[in-house]
């Protein structure tokens, strides 16, 4: 289906949308707001017991879902994936990139100073966010490309605009991940098409698997930076998974066909406060 006007604007039945991290907090929630709004969903992540829970999940409400195996960081399973999903449902009209995260040893935190991290964490956790956000774009946008139409979601963060303490590797990568959305929108509408579209969503604070000890205490108080990402957080309280939904939808379907290379804060207002 075409982003043509007068198509009914937040609908995506008929479309086909890949999640990577679908096997995630935000992934897995993203993609059944995808299938709400009417998407067939392939559920993409290195699980495939998790992928295919989800998927099964989905189906249950009567949407199409498929898990699709594959490692973002991997160019053969992502092209597996890509061969899987054409031979069954054809080319992807969307794909939301939201495999990524941050790892421990990655951390500048207590008694890690920045000249104790190890190089190697530090390009694995920019490698996974940003190469892992590349090339599933390679592998899934080809199609786009060649058909002229799609819309690519990237998942970014708080972090890429004002760097967050600790995650030093993280907030590169992320800056990275909003500098790629601008760089590939300008792209892909002058060489693809401006069919093709690519935007970003930078969630404000959720409790994931990832970082939940970060946030929280395990009586459920917020830990001290969970206090303090409350405190500057003029709505006062963590994300739920399903706040990212009508931001998904909108960007996903032809409501936003005029749209393409912008971050759009999910937050609860976290980027507009200045703290006092
Ligand atoms: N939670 C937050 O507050 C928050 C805020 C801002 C941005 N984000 C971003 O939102 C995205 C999702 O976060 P989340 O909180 O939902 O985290 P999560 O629950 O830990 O999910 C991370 C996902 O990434 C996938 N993944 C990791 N490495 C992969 C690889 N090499 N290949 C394929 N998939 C891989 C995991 O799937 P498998 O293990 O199955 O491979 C999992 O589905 C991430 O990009 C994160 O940086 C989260």
């Amino acid at each position: 289906m075409s982003d043509a006007p007068g198509a009914p604007a937040f609908d995506l039945t008929g479309r086909t949308a890949v999640v990577t991290g679908g096997t995630g907090v935000l992934g897995s929630a993203m993609a059944h707001a995808l299938a709400l709004a009417g998407a067939r969903v392939a559920i993409l992540g290195r699980r495939e017991d998790v992928a295919q829970r989800i998927a099964n999940d989905i189906d249950a409400k009567g949407a199409p879902a498929m898990a699709l195996p594959a490692d973002v960081l991997d160019p053969f399973t992502l092209e597996a994936a890509v061969d899987h999903l054409h031979d069954h449902w054809g080319p992807a009209d969307v794909l939301i990139n939201a495999a990524g995260g941050n790892r421990p040893d990655a951390l500048v935190h207590g008694d890690r100073t920045l000249f104790d991290m190890p190089a190697d964490a530090f390009r694995a956790v920019v490698d996974l966010n940003l190469t892992g956000t590349l090339l599933p774009i390679q592998a899934f946008g080809r199609a786009m490309a060649a058909s002229g139409q799609g819309s690519i979601i990237n998942i970014s963060s708080m972090a890429a605009r004002k760097p967050l303490t600790r995650v030093i590797g993280y907030a590169a990568a992320k800056a990275g991940v909003d500098n790629l959305t601008q760089w590939l929108a300008v792209h892909a509408a002058t060489t693809w098409g401006p069919g093709v579209r690519v935007n970003a969503i930078a969630p404000g604070f959720f409790v994931g698997e990832q970082n939940r000890a970060l946030l929280m205490n395990e009586d459920g108080s917020p830990s001290e930076r969970g206090a303090q990402i409350l405190a500057h957080t003029p709505m006062g309280r963590f994300g739920q998974p399903d706040d990212l939904s009508g931001t998904v939808i909108w960007l996903a379907s032809s409501a936003s066909a005029f749209v393409t290379g912008i971050v759009v804060p999910v937050d609860g207002g976290y980027d507009a406060y200045g703290g006092v």
